[in-house]
């Protein structure tokens, strides 16, 4: 199913919470790995990351599942085959990413056997007999999605300028509500 040729309010306000969450979650989780030394310090700052991530999860499910029931817009102006190809590869890959990315986080936390406390409004309990090979195997797959969702917010974001800045469509301006 199909939506039409202009995206509802409840698509431009999940479009933008995840877009912002997401990118923020992903410069977190590259300084956590990154620029952070090991210590209390970076175990607080994980716990935090783990809880984001926890709500992003929550608010991702319903997102996507929004987007599914809804179906995609049709294309805001004509664009060649492999462009709209490249688009709509990347947009189902992001989307993906909101649920897969904190999953495979939280099934890493799990399988090591770790509680994950959100903001101690809920616990999501540890597995009691952990496996580190599959907490490895998680938290590796974490990263790669991670690393994947980064170049398709490269491109998604340069597709989303040029639409704006050199064909001079709609395509930008009925995701801000501007059309
Ligand atoms: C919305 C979602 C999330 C995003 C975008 C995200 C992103 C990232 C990124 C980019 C890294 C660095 C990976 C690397 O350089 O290999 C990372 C690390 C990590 N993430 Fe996430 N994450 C999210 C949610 C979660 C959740 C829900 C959990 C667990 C409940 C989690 C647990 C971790 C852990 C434990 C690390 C490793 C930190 C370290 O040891 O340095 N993440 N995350
Ligand atoms: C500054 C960053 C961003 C800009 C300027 C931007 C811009 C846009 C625009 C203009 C569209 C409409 C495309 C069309 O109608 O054909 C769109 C759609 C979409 N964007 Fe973004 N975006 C950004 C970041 C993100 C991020 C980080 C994600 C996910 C992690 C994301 C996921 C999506 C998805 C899944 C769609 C398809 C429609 C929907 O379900 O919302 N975007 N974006």
């Amino acid at each position: 199913m199909s939506q039409g040729r202009n995206y509802d309010r409840i698509s431009r306000f999940n479009h933008w919470i995840t877009a912002i969450a997401m990118i923020g979650m992903l410069a977190f989780g590259l300084y956590l790995e990154n620029g952070v030394a090991p210590g209390p310090e970076k175990g607080a700052l994980i716990g935090t990351h783990k809880a984001i991530g926890v709500l992003i999860l929550i608010f991702g499910l319903w997102r996507v599942m929004y987007r599914v029931v809804q179906g995609f817009l049709e294309d805001a102006a004509p664009m060649p085959v492999w462009q709209r190809f490249a688009a709509h590869v990347v947009h189902y890959w992001l989307l993906a990413a909101v649920v897969l990315i904190p999953a495979s986080g939280l099934l890493g936390s799990y399988f090591g056997g770790r509680a994950v406390d959100v903001f101690g409004v809920m616990t999501i309990p540890g597995a009691l007999e952990p496996s580190k090979t599959l907490a490895d195997a998680m938290y590796g797959l974490h990263g790669l999605l991670a690393m994947g969702t980064i170049l398709a917010t490269l491109l998604h974001v340069a597709g989303a300028l040029k639409h704006h800045l050199v064909d001079k469509d709609t395509t930008l301006l009925r995701m801000l509500g501007r059309v």
